[in-house]
């Protein structure tokens, strides 16, 4: 093991994105300190218990909490670091970035003179600004870049090492201290300005969940020309390499995607027709999906599998699964919902086994596909995919 080389606090390193990262900096030797308010989380993690899914993390963890890696509620803690982490939840709702603003303020308040400070969290140039606007900031003489984080939840320790970071500084030329900090973790790293990173973070989900929408788009509409959109796929993509990337159609969430195209208008082209209309078509989507349940299943039974935003994680956040769950329930229908990856206790209505279930209907709705249900035996069964898989 090498020697400690940096002291970092990460505030809301409990969460998705910064647990993974505080695990990661800490499996080099470094000094790390985890700042959350989830006193519940923060003593799981103590216990080398992990407070959702993430592959590897556990491992990660474990030796973490043996090289001393230390958790904390308060912020003034921060005082003895000298790199500051930032991984709090954001979006563009006036609630999430007057939080942001506090807990800034908050950092700037308690962190020793010439700190260095990364926001880590998806944020905006406005948060930049008032960041850099903050009498603290200037007063002790801190050093700040955006280095936004770009793995997709479920691989982070994986993306973690292959992924070049991206690193906005003020003038976009390259700042040693954080390109060092980077490398020292055999991270590749790219330099360029605030106002580019800001751009590239957001543009790249926007993009993302363009391409998801665009191919929901095209089985709406052959839903509306009464066509297999199914059967057609398949067959445009025998021996077509061309359509070798096309995603599958299927619901796009979780807590990225649709927040970040969100901020992504509001910052840079609020009345965009083309980002305007992708909540539309998603929303025309869920209602296909809809008139094929009661299309398909003869009575209003079913059993649903799988509630999570996307396949084996056991992330609800934003989920379309989970929003088709109440909306089939609204429209009267009796579900038995199956997901292993879900706590009980995340859920306000009784989960089941499949097992339990199989025998009770054959109507069968495939809502977010788990490797896991690849071995189900749904034989005799009338089955709706939201999904291509
Ligand atoms: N989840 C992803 O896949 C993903 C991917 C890339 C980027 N991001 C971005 O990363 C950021 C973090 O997202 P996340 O999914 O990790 O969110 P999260 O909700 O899982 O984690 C945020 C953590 O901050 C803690 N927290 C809240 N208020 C706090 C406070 N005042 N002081 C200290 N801790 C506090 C919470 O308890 C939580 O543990 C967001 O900006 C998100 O857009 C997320």
């Amino acid at each position: 093991m090498s020697v400690n080389k940096y002291k970092v606090a990460v505030v809301g390193g409990a969460g998705h994105i910064g647990l993974p990262l505080s695990c990661f900096i800490s499996s080099y030797g470094n000094d790390v300190l985890i700042i959350d308010t989830d006193t519940e989380k923060l003593n799981k993690l103590s216990n080398n218990v992990l407070p959702f899914k993430e592959d590897g993390l556990k491992e990660y963890l474990k030796i973490a909490n043996k090289n001393n890696i230390k958790f904390s509620e308060t912020i003034d803690e921060i005082n003895n670091y000298e790199l500051i982490i930032i991984t709090l939840g954001t979006s563009s709702s006036k609630d999430d970035l007057n939080k942001f603003e506090t807990l800034m303020n908050q950092v700037l308040e308690n962190v020793s003179k010439n700190s260095k400070i990364i926001l880590r969290s998806t944020i905006t140039n406005e948060t930049i600004d008032t960041t850099l606007d903050n009498k603290y900031f200037k007063e002790k003489n801190i050093k700040l870049a955006y280095c936004p984080e770009r793995i997709a939840e479920g691989n982070s320790l994986k993306e973690l090492k292959e992924l070049p970071q991206i690193i906005g500084t003020q003038d976009g030329i390259e700042d040693k201290y954080f390109s060092s900090f980077f490398r020292s973790l055999d991270i590749k790293t790219l330099t360029t300005d605030f106002k580019n990173a800001v751009f590239l973070k957001l543009f790249t989900n926007s993009y993302r969940y363009s391409q998801f929408t665009l191919i929901n788009e095209f089985f709406n509409i052959a839903e509306k020309n009464q066509l297999d959109f199914q059967e057609i796929i398949d067959l445009a993509k025998l021996d077509y390499p061309r359509l070798d990337n096309m995603p599958s159609k299927g619901f796009v969430g979780g807590p990225c995607l649709i927040k970040d195209t969100e901020t992504f208008r509001i910052e840079f082209s609020e009345d965009s027709q083309f980002l305007n209309s992708l909540i539309k078509i998603n929303s025309t989507f869920m209602t296909n999906i809809l008139n094929k349940c009661n299309e398909i299943f003869v009575d209003k039974k079913l059993i649903q599998l799988g509630l999570t935003f996307k396949p084996n994680s056991d992330d609800l956040r934003d989920s379309i699964s989970l929003e088709l769950y109440f909306n089939l329930k609204k429209m009267g229908f009796d579900i038995y919902p199956v997901d292993e990856n879900v706590f009980q206790e995340s859920v306000e209505f009784e989960l089941y086994d499949f097992e339990d279930v199989s025998k009770l209907t054959n109507n069968v709705l495939i809502s977010t596909f788990h490797d896991s249900f690849v071995n189900l035996d749904l034989s005799g069964k009338r089955v709706v995919k939201v999904g291509n898989k």
